[in-house]
C-alpha cells in the first residue's frame, strides 16, 4: 500500500481529509500545500468544457488534463477519474487504469458505481492499483440529479454497495449527495476513508469542485460554499488591463525591450 494511502486511512475518527479538484499545473500547485487529495475529476466536462454532463469525457482528455496537474502536485495523493465506458469489463478496466497511471504517473483510479462496479475494483486492486469508489449522485450513470437516503430501501442499497466496494479492496469511497444520516452511518460502518460531496460533516473527509468554491463555475447549489470570487477579481483585472491598453498606459518602458 502506498504510504500516502496510509497517511489517509489512519485519518480516520481523527482528522478530516482534504480533497479538492484540479484540471491543471496552475491550481494544482496552489492546492497541493493544503490537501490529502488531488482528483482530478471528469467534472472537467461541464466545469471547462462546456459539456452537457460526464457521459462523453474521454480518457485521452483525462490524461492530458492529468499530466498537467501532476506537474503541480509534490505532496498530495493523486487520483484521476476513469471516464465512463472505459472501464466496462475487468480487462478494459485494467487495461485503461495502466495506461492511466503509466502514462501520468498518478497514485490511483476512481469509478463510479453502478451497483456492480465493485467486481471491477476488486480486478483492479488485485492488479496491485489503488482505487477510490462513489457513491450516490454518480453523474456517468444517472440522467437527473437526486439526494440519495431518502428511504429505508435506498438506504439498505448503497450501505450494502459501500461495503461491496470496501471488501473489493478500495481504499476510500466518494458519496454524494447522500443524506447526513445515511453518510453517517456509511462512515461509522467502514473502515475505509468516506469523503463527502454534499453529504454532511459526518464524512471522514470534503472534496469540492476547486472551480465552485473560488466562484468560477457559476454552478453554485446548496452543498458548495463560495469561499473566492474570483470572477469578479479576474473581471476587474481584465477591465483594467483593457481601460491600460486603450489609454496607452500598458505596456509602458519597463516592459519594453
Ligand atoms: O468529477 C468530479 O469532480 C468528482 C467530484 C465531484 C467528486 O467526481
Amino acid at each position: 500500500m502506498l504510504k500516502k494511502v496510509k497517511k489517509i486511512l489512519l485519518k480516520k475518527k481523527r482528522t478530516p481529509v482534504v480533497c479538492l479538484t484540479s484540471y491543471s499545473k496552475a491550481f494544482a500547485q496552489i492546492i497541493d500545500k493544503y490537501c490529502d487529495i488531488i482528483l482530478v475529476g471528469d467534472s472537467l466536462a461541464h466545469v471547462l468544457y462546456g459539456m452537457k454532463n460526464t457521459k462523453n469525457m474521454t480518457l485521452d482528455m483525462m490524461i492530458k488534463h492529468t499530466q498537467s496537474v501532476k506537474l503541480g502536485v509534490k505532496k498530495s495523493l493523486l487520483i484521476v477519474d476513469m471516464p465512463k465506458n472505459t472501464y466496462k469489463n475487468k480487462s478494459l478496466a485494467l487495461k485503461n487504469a495502466k495506461k492511466i497511471i503509466h502514462k501520468t504517473r498518478c497514485d490511483g483510479v476512481k469509478l463510479e458505481s453502478n451497483f456492480k462496479n465493485h467486481e471491477i475494483i476488486r480486478h483492479l486492486v488485485k492488479a496491485g492499483i489503488t482505487v477510490m469508489g462513489h457513491i450516490g449522485y454518480t453523474p456517468q450513470f444517472k440522467n437527473r440529479f437526486k439526494v440519495s437516503g431518502n428511504t429505508v430501501k435506498e438506504r439498505k442499497k448503497l450501505l450494502k454497495e459501500a461495503k461491496n466496494i470496501e471488501n473489493a479492496g478500495a481504499f476510500s469511497i466518494v458519496l454524494e449527495c447522500i443524506t447526513a444520516s445515511l453518510s453517517k452511518e456509511i462512515t461509522n460502518q467502514l473502515k475505509i476513508t468516506t469523503i463527502g460531496i454534499g453529504s454532511s460533516a459526518y464524512c471522514d473527509g470534503q472534496i469540492l469542485v476547486t472551480d465552485d468554491l473560488l466562484g468560477l463555475s457559476g454552478f453554485y447549489p446548496k452543498f458548495i460554499k463560495k469561499y473566492a470570487n474570483l470572477d469578479k477579481i479576474i473581471e476587474k483585472g481584465v477591465q483594467k488591463y483593457k481601460s491600460d491598453v486603450l489609454k496607452r498606459k500598458f505596456p509602458k518602458k519597463k516592459n519594453t525591450y
